[in-house]
């Protein structure tokens, strides 16, 4: 897993240089389809159809986390690099456990056999990162917040 790193990294960089410059940057409706159909591939048996953590894989060990709120709890930016990491190289980022969120690094870049891994992996993860955008809650007053 390790080798995919540096190029995930510079193409990191490369997609920041487009997503924070201009962070109120609206989705891509074309992107978020191809997300959304992998999010229901790949990510809502724990997360849910909604994103809100409730797809039938949810509560065994770790809760899986509501996804429509990344932007609400992050001051309302999305936290892209964590996001794009975390999906990269699973809950390891985090805390490691049983059940925890997978790694998807592997097997994205091994998918879209047409194109290299890199930029399978890059597309994967980036038009699942153009979903996640799509469905965030609009920022609630702090007050509702918790
Ligand atoms: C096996 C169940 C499972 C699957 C499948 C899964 N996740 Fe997760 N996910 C989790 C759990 C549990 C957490 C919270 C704990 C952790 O980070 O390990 C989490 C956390 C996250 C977070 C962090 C949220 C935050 O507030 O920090 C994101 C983003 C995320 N998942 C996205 C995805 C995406 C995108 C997919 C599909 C490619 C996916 N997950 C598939 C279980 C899963």
């Amino acid at each position: 897993m390790n080798r995919i790193i540096p190029v995930a990294t510079i193409a990191l960089g490369l997609l920041l240089a487009g997503t924070t410059g201009l962070f109120a940057q609206p989705v891509s409706p074309e992107d978020a389809a191809y997300g959304a159909a992998d999010y229901a591939t790949y990510c809502a048996t724990c997360h849910g159809r909604d994103g809100k953590g409730n797809g039938p894989k949810a509560g065994r060990g770790n809760k899986p986390a509501d996804l429509t709120v990344l932007s609400q709890n992050n001051g309302g930016q999305f936290p892209f690099i964590r996001v794009y990491n975390l999906i990269e190289h699973g809950g390891e980022t985090r805390q490691h456990k049983r059940d925890g969120m997978p790694a998807w690094g592997e097997l994205f870049a091994g998918e879209n056999s047409p194109m290299n891994p890199e930029t399978a992996l890059d597309t994967k993860i980036n038009d699942l990162i153009e979903y996640l955008r799509s469905i965030q809650v609009k920022n609630k007053p702090p007050s509702q917040t918790k």
